[in-house]
């Protein structure tokens, strides 16, 4: 692919743009400046500095991204800044077929929840990601404002009534990890589901982390800090 091309499709502004870059010798190419915005290169493992910053090249973008309190997962937020002000503008830029531009969240978080995000431009992993019949579990790591009873414990195991449903929910996995901290797993993504839930046995959230989706696992990112996923994230999110 032509390297005006290349940079054009991973989202560093019009043809134009990236033709001038290019040419005012800002793009590097195994670590040699290239000034031809014509020239060929193969896209396999190839990675490229722009203005000294080093990207590899993705036909599809994945992310994982830690989730800072007070943020919300809108392009167009109302109150709190959107998490999509945390990913570089390339990223925000990238062309798409459809209207959206950009990678955009798996699902939403709400504004004080913290913890695991995924982001794509893969329209069709959202969409599995998202549909009822792709049961991939997802952990919360909940602060309760009460103390967790046995009975509260059961009660979300056994499966609890919400008020949009007439069919109860039920946690996949719920454990007591102190007084005031439930570890929950679900495999459906309801609206504010966690709080509705701790609701529905009397409790209340105080403090909500998704610290999993399926295998892949928070670790050490800092909140507010994202990566790229790489294939064998990506095959940890398999149901
Ligand atoms: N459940 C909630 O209540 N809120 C979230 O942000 C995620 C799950």
């Amino acid at each position: 692919m032509r390297l005006e091309d290349i940079l054009f499709s991973q989202g560093f502004g019009t043809r134009r743009v990236c033709a001038g870059l290019i040419q005012q010798g800002h793009v590097q190419v195994n670590g040699e400046t290239v000034l031809d915005a014509g020239q060929v290169f193969d896209l396999e493992g190839l990675r490229f500095t722009v203005q000294g910053e080093d990207w590899p090249f993705a036909a599809q973008a994945y992310l994982m991204l830690n989730k800072p309190a007070g943020t919300e997962c809108s392009q167009k937020p109302s109150t709190w800044p959107s998490v999509y002000t945390l990913l570089p503008a390339p990223l925000r830029q990238r062309p798409q077929k459809a209207a959206v531009q950009g990678v955009q969240a798996v699902g939403r978080l709400d504004q004080d929840t913290t913890g695991l995000l995924l982001l794509t431009d893969d329209g069709k992993f959202i969409h599995k990601m998202s549909s009822p019949k792709h049961h991939v579990p997802k952990v919360y790591e909940v602060t309760t404002k009460h103390p967790i009873t046995p009975d509260m414990v059961s009660r979300l195991l056994s499966g609890v009534v919400l008020d949009d449903d007439p069919r109860p929910v039920k946690a996949a996995a719920c454990e007591k990890a102190g007084d005031l901290q439930l570890r929950l797993t679900l495999t459906e993504g309801k609206y504010h589901q966690v709080k509705r839930m701790l609701a529905a046995v009397g409790n209340r959230v105080e403090a909500l982390h998704r610290s999993q989706i399926g295998g892949l696992v928070l670790n050490d990112l800092a909140p507010g800090q994202w990566r790229w996923l790489n294939e064998q994230d990506l095959a940890l999110l398999k149901p």
